[in-house]
């Protein structure tokens, strides 16, 4: 066993691993991180993405060990909830907002690692285009959307981010908030989305 230091969304976590404990596993099952979720353990569907150290990494791809020391950052450490938050989505991150809005999952299984992957894509490139979002998350893999509002959600979160809110467009289909109260059924697929205390 191994002696490893972490620090995941700002809480630091001391344990003894073994040497061949993947990242991902350490965070799921020793420091309660289930919004990670686990797709493939082969590298291939990215839904175990965090950032460690600032930096995307899908965490199966990674031992815990390499990462002793590192800050490291999941879904759950993406949102804050100020004292007197009037509902579940109050702290949101702008990208959790944004794929509640243009519908941007299904099942969810793949959003925490299509959120993680796509942060890093904005603090890259504040206004990507369709292609940047398309090339930006080729190594996520979803089943169900189709990526379509999943590219809307992105870029919509980009404007927001950039002080500039997306206005609806009928044509593209792209939703108004007045949608978002109707999204009950999106909130609760969600629930991975955890808000940091
Ligand atoms: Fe890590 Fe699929 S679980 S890439
Ligand atoms: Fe189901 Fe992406 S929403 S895998």
């Amino acid at each position: 066993m191994t002696r490893i230091s972490i620090t995941v969304d700002g809480e630091t976590y001391e344990h003894d691993v073994e040497p061949r404990t993947l990242l991902v596993h350490h965070l799921r099952e020793t420091c309660g991180r289930t919004g990670t979720n686990v797709g493939c353990d082969t590298s291939n569907c990215g839904a175990c993405t965090v950032h460690v150290g600032g930096t995307s990494v899908k965490s199966c791809t990674i031992l815990a060990v390499q990462a002793d020391g590192e800050q490291i950052t999941t879904i759950q450490g993406m949102a804050t909830r100020a004292p007197g938050a009037r509902d579940e989505t109050e702290g949101w991150h702008p990208l959790q907002k944004a794929f509640h809005v243009e519908h941007g999952l299904q099942c969810g299984f793949c959003t925490p690692g299509m959120i993680m992957a796509s942060a890093a894509l904005l603090a890259e490139n504040d206004d990507p285009s369709e292609t940047d979002v398309r090339q930006g998350l080729e190594g996520n893999l979803c089943r169900c959307t189709g990526y379509v509002n999943i590219v809307k959600a992105v870029q919509r979160a980009a404007a927001e981010m950039r002080g500039e809110p997306m206005t609806t467009n009928p044509e593209e289909g792209t939703m108004g908030e007045a949608d978002v109260t109707e999204r009950a059924g999106d909130a609760d697929k969600l629930q991975d989305l955890e808000v940091a205390p």
